[in-house]
């Protein structure tokens, strides 16, 4: 079996956490563990005294030293007062294993999900807290299928580890029972039962495979769900829904081929087993009465323990199998996990949210370059934006204009420079703050599938009607909110699908506004749309101006009328105009 190095280091690691998220009750499955086995061997012996009494144990039989040494203990300590004696005893021990066993599951359930739970808010965490160029990198239909399916799949390896590790302590007790009746016969089936596991050896590298490439399978699907879905119209009006189909299903019959694969490994592994283990059972009894020359009662007991523990070493197989087969969901979350432990962005969150808002203040840009690779997108930058003005940013696409929004937004770092706010250094001490006072409208806003209402509330929670309707005026939408019929409690549509794209820029104009914005950035906020909207907008941006700071991209003749500087970005550097 060839696990990959960095698979053992996962596998530690997976302990180490799960020991740190449930220590405990991990210590108590496995104590209950050895107290359920414990309970199972003194089951297994007292099948001897019922037997004796039943006369299969003769006196004069010489099965074995320690059933006779068994016998006289419990005689002395008057258990087989007769046979209702015993049995009541035997149903006791025997309800008290399988009351354990079912405590023991319970609490393995426990155990598993309160993992998933763990890795998954952690994950998700990690994910919600790091940067945004990191993220933005990622596929967002991979980081879905981490936080669902992996996660899930790396609650099974601890469900399996659980359940392995109770297999093994099965497995001894076992052991342990048949050396006390015969040692030559105990050694025996041990050695049958490594021959049988030796077997499945093979099949282990096969089954860690299988579960690698169903994984890649699964992802896949979830790539095309995501971009699908998220592409609807674009890709009806293409026509290329059929493309996204035919993947789809493609891919899904991938899944399902993995599936089938791995149940066909479980079965077969089965079927071998079950053959190995008749053969072995056979040999096993030809060799007691051959060559051992047993007393049938002790023969007896052994045949039902090696009959017993034969099927366990099959389950100590296939449990393994499955711990291999979702190894690889632990190993690609952890991956994940660090990747964004170490891109995390580290704010610092006041706890008293009510008073986060910085004031309006100046913002200086002092000698800010920022690169995405090799080449500088802006080099050198230094700009002074007046506390209550309007800065306008012109320049060709590509030119660097979003990023500085960006650079602004604290989504991005300057590779070299520094940039304040209102004489404060825009680091990690103050962007939390900074980022609850800045209104930001992009070209395509997006708004949550809900109510307007619940669209504006989003920037600033608790917010009073006529603060809505006062920030609704401000952008040009009072208007046609009352003419909806539902008016604030119009539902919008997925990323505000269901109104038009006018009416979408001026809610989300107006959300930037609910919040009173020491900052407004507009990122092109008005290039899709039509002239008259786009006049509404600018119309809005004079009415509000000199109360807020405004960073404006914008080509309109008539933003540049309001502005109180425009400057040109080219090249990495900027003309002011
Ligand atoms: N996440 C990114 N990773 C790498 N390069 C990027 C990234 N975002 C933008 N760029 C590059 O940086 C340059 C400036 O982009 P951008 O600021 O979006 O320009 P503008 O908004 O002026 O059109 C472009 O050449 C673009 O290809
Ligand atoms: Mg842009």
């Amino acid at each position: 079996m060839k696990l990959h190095k960095n698979d053992y280091v996962n596998l530690v690691k997976l302990f180490k956490e799960l020991f740190q998220v449930s220590g405990n009750k991990v210590i108590v499955s496995f104590l209950l563990q050895i107290l359920t086995g414990f309970t199972q061997g003194i089951g297994l012996l007292m099948l001897i005294p019922m037997l004796s009494i039943a006369g299969v144990f003769s006196n004069q039989a010489k099965g074995s030293e320690f059933v006779e040494k068994l016998i006289v203990f419990l005689h002395r300590a008057g258990i087989p007062g007769g046979i209702e004696a015993i049995l009541l005893f035997y149903i006791a021990i025997v309800s008290l294993n399988a009351w354990l066993n079912s405590y023991q599951s319970i609490l393995n359930a426990k155990i598993q999900h309160r993992f998933v739970r763990f890795l998954k808010n952690r994950l998700y965490t990690a994910i919600g807290h790091s940067q945004w160029l990191f993220v933005s990198r990622l596929r967002m239909s991979d980081l879905a299928h981490e936080i669902t399916s992996e996660v899930q799949r790396s609650g099974q390896v601890i469900f399996q580890i659980l359940r392995y590790t109770s297999i093994i302590i099965s497995i001894v007790v076992y052991v342990v029972v048949a050396f006390l009746l015969s040692a030559k016969m105990a050694l025996l089936s041990l050695i049958g039962a490594l021959v049988l596991l030796a077997f499945g050896i093979k099949k282990n590298k096969y089954a860690y495979d299988l579960g690698k490439s169903s994984q890649r399978s699964v992802k896949k699907v979830y790539q095309i769900v995501l971009e699908h879905l998220s592409g609807m119209k674009i890709a009806k009006s293409f026509a290329q829904e059929e493309r996204y189909i035919h993947e789809f299903i493609e891919y899904s019959e991938e899944v399902e081929k993995k599936k089938i694969e791995y149940a066909q490994l479980s079965s077969r592994t089965s079927l071998l087993f079950s053959v190995g283990t008749v053969t072995l059972l056979s040999i096993y009894v030809y060799l007691a009465i051959k060559v051992a020359g047993l007393h049938p009662s002790t023969l007896l007991v052994l045949i039902y323990i090696f009959s017993r523990l034969l099927p366990k070493v099959s389950s100590l197989q296939t449990s393994f199998q499955s711990i291999l087969q979702s190894l690889p969901a632990f190993t690609s979350v952890s991956q994940l996990q660090s990747e964004c432990d170490r891109n995390v962005e580290n704010l610092k969150r006041p706890e008293n949210q009510d008073n986060a808002d910085f004031q309006s203040g100046p913002v200086i840009f002092s000698d800010v370059s920022f690169s995405y690779g090799a080449e500088p997108v802006i080099e050198k930058l230094s700009i002074q934006i007046p506390s209550n003005s309007i800065l306008c940013i012109t320049g060709p696409s590509g030119s660097g204009k979003t990023t500085l929004a960006d650079l602004l937004l604290g989504l991005l770092k300057p590779t070299q420079g520094k940039i304040f706010i209102d004489d404060h250094l825009l680091d990690a001490r103050i962007l939390y703050r900074w980022r609850k006072s800045i209104g930001y409208v992009t070209q395509e806003s997006f708004l949550f599938n809900d109510t307007i209402r619940n669209n504006l509330l989003w920037t600033k929670p608790g917010v009073s009607e006529e603060e809505l309707w006062e920030a609704l005026k401000k952008a040009s939408a009072d208007e046609m909110v009352k003419n909806f019929d539902l008016g604030l409690e119009t539902v919008v549509g997925d990323r505000g699908a269901q109104i038009s794209g006018g009416e979408r820029q001026r809610l989300a104009l107006a959300r930037a506004l609910v919040r009173k914005p020491a900052m407004l950035i507009l990122d092109e906020a008005t290039n899709a749309l039509d002239r008259q909207n786009e006049l509404k907008i600018i119309e809005a941006l004079e009415r509000i101006k000199g109360t807020t700071t405004m960073v404006i991209i914008s080509h309109s003749h008539e933003v540049h009328r309001i502005a109180d500087q425009v400057i040109h970005l080219e090249n990495g550097g900027i003309s002011h105009v």
